[in-house]
């Protein structure tokens, strides 16, 4: 039976990790690591809380005392970090937490796997630290080309620059002390139990409320959408297969406009409920995002060809299937933009 230390899984990408991961291995066991910052919810595993192959830590991976005794008490064969501050805007605000987490919090997870793997220059057999990283480290591209995995890192926000440190740091425990490793740089990635700060989530729950939608700039930056399920497909295939010491890029060649996902939205939400209150003249257009990368575009070639990955599915059904399940829970919705969410929305759109 395979043991994974697996962190910040109970947010949006991990939670979707979690209930992959179990609806496919019956033989397995997942130790979940996570803080419950604002982003994270136990919510989001709650089918799995009881089960006997997901153990649920509250904590911090920056916690060395704590996650040395997790090792100690499951021998992990695997490592793979979720955990971190994820939201570009809040990054602009507020840096220090991305540093603090997504830096220190990789070091620490690479530090006690180390501890725990190697002796006396060997490395015990099996093992495998893998870092969830972001295509944004790469900066960003004008109109043509893509992303490839020897594209220089050249990341513009706070947030994305935390993503590359972390990913230096993981590449100096491959490099140096030869630690079995992979990075996975990922696009953008929508789905169910997206926190509402993000586009897709934040329009969804806008439009249903007839709330102002606010599109950043001229709405005309462009993102490369994948579907949750297909970038935990990936994440399991580069665990198990990836190759030590390589990174791969994840990405569906879906590159839209964000004003087309705006638009894209409105007339499925319009269309659903019958509510002749939802049309374009919700769109507001805001000042942009300060920095804001223009366009990214992930070439996902050699994840297809070394690994065999490729997404299932098309956005146009992804994001039926998203805008299904915001709608059918409601109750989520609810619960997640209680509380701090309200704070954060009033300073970040104040100009709406
Ligand atoms: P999220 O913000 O929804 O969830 C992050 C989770 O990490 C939360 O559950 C939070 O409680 C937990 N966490 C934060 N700091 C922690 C700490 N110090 N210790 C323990 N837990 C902590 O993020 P997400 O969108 O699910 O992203 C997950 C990972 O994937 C991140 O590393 C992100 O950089 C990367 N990524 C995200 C996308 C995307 O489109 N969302 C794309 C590519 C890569
Ligand atoms: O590319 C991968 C990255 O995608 C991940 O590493 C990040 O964790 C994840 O948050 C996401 O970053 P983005 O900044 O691209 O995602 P976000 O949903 O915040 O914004 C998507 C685009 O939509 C971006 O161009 C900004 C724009 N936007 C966003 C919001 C929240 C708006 O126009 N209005 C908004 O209200």
């Amino acid at each position: 039976m395979k043991r994974y230390l697996i962190t910040g899984c109970a947010g949006f990408i991990g939670s979707n990790f979690v209930h992959y991961m179990l609806k496919k291995y019956e033989d397995i066991l997942l130790v979940n690591l996570d803080k419950l910052t604002y982003a994270g919810n136990l919510e989001n595993i709650r089918e799995w809380l009881d089960d006997k192959r997901h153990v649920f830590v509250q904590g911090d991976i920056c916690d060395k005392e704590l996650v040395t005794r997790l090792f100690s008490e499951y021998d992990f064969d695997v490592v793979i970090n979720f955990a971190a501050e994820s939201h570009v805007d809040r990054s602009i605000r507020n840096p220090e937490i991305f540093v603090q987490s997504n830096v220190l919090g990789t070091v620490n997870l690479l530090q006690c796997a180390k501890e725990a793997w190697y002796d006396q220059g060997t490395w015990k057999t099996g093992k495998k630290y893998l870092q969830v990283s972001t295509d944004e480290v790469y900066g960003a591209l004008g109109k043509e080309g893509f992303f490839m995995e020897t594209t220089p890192l050249d990341p513009h926000s706070p947030y994305s620059s935390s993503k590359a440190s972390a990913d230096l740091f993981v590449k100096a425990f491959h490099d140096t002390y030869g630690m079995p490793v992979n990075i996975t740089r990922c696009s953008n990635n929508y789905g169910p139990y997206q926190f509402p700060e993000k586009l897709i989530p934040l329009m969804i729950n806008n439009v249903r409320h007839h709330k102002a939608l606010p599109v950043y700039g001229d709405g005309m930056q462009i993102r490369d959408w994948l579907y949750v399920e297909d970038h935990c497909k990936a994440i399991d295939m580069v665990a198990n297969d990836g190759k030590d010491g390589e990174v791969y890029n994840v990405g569906g060649h879906n590159e839209r406009p964000n004003i087309f996902i705006v638009k894209t939205i409105i007339e499925q939400l319009h269309d659903r409920l019958q509510d002749d209150g939802i049309s374009e003249e919700l769109i507001t257009h805001v000042e942009d995002r300060l920095g804001h990368d223009r366009r990214y575009g992930i070439d996902p070639e050699k994840i297809r060809r070394d690994l065999g990955w490729y997404p299932e599915t098309p956005f146009e059904k992804g994001i039926v299937l998203t805008i299904d399940w915001y709608l059918e829970h409601e109750e989520w919705m609810k619960h997640v933009t209680s509380g701090e969410y309200q704070t954060y929305y009033e300073k970040m759109y104040r100009v709406v």
